[in-house]
């Protein structure tokens, strides 16, 4: 990353965990020219194949040039026309390279995120207001202070890596730590076991690995010294009290501030979370709080009129302008004005709602569109119901959110067959799988099939997602206005196939 940046390059940095066709749609819509690849990555003890994924990528993607390939592990890449050895070829380079001067305003990064339609969008941000945002908002939220080694454990391929891994922390002349791993790997105490031997001063992680370690006995972080610690932060989700609470007195021993950070890719770094070292109100658990400097929060009634006074629930946008905002989609600048400052205008709409408690603190309420988060991955259901609409047996299908104890949520897909294929049900729901994990990534394919004969649908044809969210929560008695449904008969049919549904995985 910081070599493309030295050289005036604009880089976009993909997850490992991506299927080819998620890295080709990329590629294809950057029109990147050159991909760097390692020969395989290494995650949680298990090898992933990077150079295949990109080989099969890159046979639809005519802009690509050079393939340059890194070792990461021993075992020999098979190297074709477009592949370049990287770490041979970097011996024979000048250790000198002047930095390329740019404007403030040039492209510095694209990084790909979904929304409620479409494509994954490529979200720009540009030269020197992401960097000095990211670098105030390290130093403030975090309290980072010079000689501080910064523990940010998220992957480099989302933003959370991007902002706290990469440009804020070396902005400020921090040690920046690297985690390539995942926190159970080789235990439970990888975290903490990281935490002590390098001293870290500022954990920041995601509350859905925290979930998955309060599960393990407290001696997986007891037996481990954590008084390095000064600051915890949680990013990427909600975080639950449960979570909070556990992160806060056992891995901070009640000593450390702990703030939870609200952002999104599109906002470049944190724009609401508490700042201990400026001694504001106390913190407020698993409450994000405070708007960072020069951020200004407005909550939207329904009307799309701005909610007055506090103790008020509404759309979370932001009315001025900071240095760290996204500037465009790239290639769709429509697109970016239509998504961001359509729905309330003259402000940015986050698609986030949120609550101004009594005293004027925000908590972020979830989102309010399509998009949900999976592991603290966004995900668009849109995306997922594409992938699953082009099997030949499948005429429609809806994917909402569902509630999952450590993922936060995983996706409900409910799919119409063709009626030929009604006969053999679970030989077509495993091809969905497959097309999920090859379209997307694993992590997006649902986690629950539920085989209707219709979708309930409103007059003008709509799907009425609402419904369906009833009745995957079984919270049926309580369908609020269904006037508009075109044949509300519908309601029952999908009520009765979603226990026959639950029967079957009771007994599983
Ligand atoms: O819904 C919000 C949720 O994550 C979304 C942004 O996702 P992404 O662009 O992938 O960036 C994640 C890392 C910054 C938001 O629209 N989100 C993020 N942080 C929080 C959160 N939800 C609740 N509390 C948070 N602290």
């Amino acid at each position: 990353m910081l070599a493309c940046t030295r050289i005036g390059a604009v880089h976009t940095v993909v997850f490992a965990g991506f299927s080819s066709e998620a890295l080709a749609g990329r590629i294809q819509d950057a029109g990147c020219a050159a991909v760097l690849t390692c020969n395989e990555g290494v995650r949680g003890g298990r090898v992933i194949d990077l150079k295949s994924t990109v080989d099969a990528a890159v046979r639809s993607c005519p802009t690509v040039r050079h393939v340059f390939v890194s070792q990461r592990t021993d075992k020999p890449a098979v190297m074709g026309q477009l592949d370049v050895p990287l770490d041979q070829v970097m011996m024979s380079q000048s250790p000198a390279c002047p930095a390329e001067p740019l404007d403030s305003e040039d492209l510095l990064f694209l990084l790909y995120t979904s929304g409620s339609t479409g494509k994954p969008k490529g979200i720009v941000h540009t030269q020197a207001g992401y960097l000095l945002y990211t670098s105030m908002t390290h130093q403030y939220v975090f309290d980072y202070r010079d000689g501080d080694v910064f523990g940010c454990v998220a992957d480099v391929g989302w933003i959370t890596g991007h902002s706290y891994v990469v440009y804020g922390p070396l902005c400020n002349g921090a040690t920046t730590v690297l985690f390539e791993s995942t926190p159970v790997y080789p235990n439970p105490g990888r975290y903490w076991e990281t935490v002590q031997r390098l001293r870290i001063s500022q954990f920041y992680g995601a509350p859905t690995a925290l979930r998955l370690l309060l599960k393990f006995d407290n001696s997986w972080v007891k037996k481990y010294d954590r008084s390095s610690l000064r600051t915890l932060g949680s990013v990427g989700e909600p975080i639950n009290h449960e979570a909070w609470h556990w992160f806060h007195s056992v891995v901070g021993d009640g000593r450390c501030p702990l703030v939870d950070t609200w952002w999104q890719t599109e906002t470049g770094g944190v724009c609401i979370a508490p700042r201990p070292a400026d001694h504001g109100a106390p913190i407020i658990p698993a409450m994000a709080m405070r708007p960072f400097y020069g951020v200004q929060p407005v909550l939207m009634g329904e009307e799309g009129d701005p909610l007055p006074g506090n103790s008020v629930s509404g759309a979370l946008c932001i009315s001025e302008p900071w240095p760290g905002m996204a500037r465009s989609i790239y290639g769709d600048h429509q697109r970016f004005v239509d998504a961001y400052f359509k729905p309330f205008p003259g402000c940015y709409f986050t698609g986030d709602g949120a609550f101004r408690s009594e005293d004027g603190h925000y908590q972020i309420t979830g989102r309010m569109d399509d998009v949900i988060n999976v592991s603290g991955h966004r995900l668009g259901t849109a995306e997922i119901e594409d992938a699953l609409d082009e099997h030949p047996a499948v005429p429609e299908t809806a994917v909402i959110g569902y509630p999952h104890d450590i993922k936060g949520e995983v996706p409900f897909a409910f799919v119409v067959l063709k009626e030929d294929f009604g006969s053999a049900p679970l030989a077509v729901l495993q091809e969905l799988r497959e097309l999920v994990a090859t379209k997307i990534a694993k992590y997006a394919v649902p986690e629950h099939f539920l085989v209707v004969k219709r979708l309930p649908k409103t007059r003008s044809g709509k799907i009425m997602r609402r419904i369906l969210r009833k009745v995957a929560m079984e919270t049926t008695g309580d369908l609020g206005d269904v006037s508009t449904l075109d044949d509300p008969s519908v309601v029952k049919e999908i009520i009765e196939a979603h226990e026959l549904y639950r029967k079957q995985r009771g007994q599983e």
